[in-house]
């Protein structure tokens, strides 16, 4: 398969939402063991929903185009919708993958999945107890 769409190379070459929040409300990781990839994924969390995220990822061009892409469809989502979105979501938003590259959106879905998950956690233990 030819690879061409331009949302890719939009996302790869400008990704959005570089960068990492300084004490953010929850923080999630994913690493792929078989190519060495791995991507961080901070956010804050504004009335129930993503006021702000960021990521920084160590790896290929299709994990730093998806990882762009999976920030804007997770900004501004309620933490549901954001724990609903799928690897093959993020994938669309860039127009596709070749076979070989699809698993490396799965990264974004995997490190927002644990960023909301310990923004979950933390609120939970800083609960008042019964
Ligand atoms: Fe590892 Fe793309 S090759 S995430």
């Amino acid at each position: 398969m030819e690879f061409v769409d331009g949302r890719f190379f939009d996302h790869f070459m400008d990704p959005r939402n570089v960068g990492r929040i300084e004490d953010p409300d929850g923080t999630g990781a994913a690493g792929d063991p078989s190519c060495g990839d791995w991507l961080l994924v901070t956010i804050r969390v504004e009335r129930g929903k993503i006021g702000e995220i960021r990521f920084l990822c160590r790896g290929c061009s299709s994990a730093i185009a998806t990882s762009s892409a999976m920030t804007e469809l997770a900004a501004g989502k309620s933490l549901e919708e954001a724990l609903a979105i799928t690897a093959s979501e993020i994938e669309g938003a860039v127009g596709g993958l070749p076979e070989e590259k699809k698993h490396c959106s799965l990264l974004g879905e995997e490190a927002l999945k644990n960023a909301v998950a310990d923004y979950l956690a933390r609120r939970e233990k800083g609960r008042p107890g019964p």
